[in-house]
């Protein structure tokens, strides 16, 4: 039996974002964990991250896929990704794994595909932040950018981190592998 430390805040949102990036990068450092995996949308939260980085993690960066907010575009700056890749960050964009193809189907013929039922349930019952990092860590397993071995994955409410855990992913086609070893933080309140 282990005892480990969980942090509650008390919003879902933003302002947590620093308490926990700083969180997530000690338990990485605790476990021996090395890889964190952060979704930045347009680069803010991935640029904290960095402050965190000793040579010792490798910090992989998912950000929404193209198009996601405007056909044919970036969220990410190309700056802001240039900046991040010469400071040895992975940026791993592509296809968001918890929705997919079957939200262009349920906007169009109505309805809820079963995906998009996991990941509501997850937002639901656990907080945006957590289902946050259960997608992200499955496309960085599925971009090849991390192994499938435990790695802590952090994600937000909208903007920013609020969520951090302790996870070992699985790839799409096997998402019933992933498991959720360790919460680190979550807003207490989900909504
Ligand atoms: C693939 C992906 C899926 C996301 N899904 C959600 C979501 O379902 N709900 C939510 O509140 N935020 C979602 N986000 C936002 C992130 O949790 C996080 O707050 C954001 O990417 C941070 O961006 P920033 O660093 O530019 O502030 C998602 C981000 C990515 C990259």
């Amino acid at each position: 039996m282990i005892e480990r430390k969980i942090f509650y805040f008390e919003k879902p949102g933003p302002q947590n974002t620093e308490i926990t990036l700083k969180l997530a990068f000690e338990r990485a450092r605790e476990l021996g964990i090395k890889y964190v995996v952060v979704a930045s949308s347009y680069g803010e939260t991935a640029k904290k991250a960095l402050e965190f980085l000793n040579g010792d993690i490798k910090l992989v960066v998912v950000t929404y896929h193209t198009g996601f907010i405007e056909e044919g575009k970036n969220t990410m700056d190309a700056e802001t990704e240039h900046f991040l890749r010469s400071r040895g960050v992975t940026i791993v964009r592509q296809s968001h794994v918890l929705s997919g193809i079957e939200r262009s189907i349920s906007r169009k013929l109505g309805g809820v595909s079963r995906v998009e039922a996991i990941a509501e349930a997850l937002r639901s019952l656990f907080g945006h932040g957590l289902k946050v990092c259960v997608e992200i860590a499955i496309m960085a397993a599925d971009s090849g950018a991390i192994p499938i071995t435990e790695v802590i994955s952090i994600g937000g409410r909208a903007r920013g981190a609020d969520t951090a855990v302790v996870i070992r992913p699985a790839h799409m086609n096997n998402f019933f592998d992933a498991q959720i070893k360790e919460i680190i933080c979550m807003p207490r309140e989900k909504r």
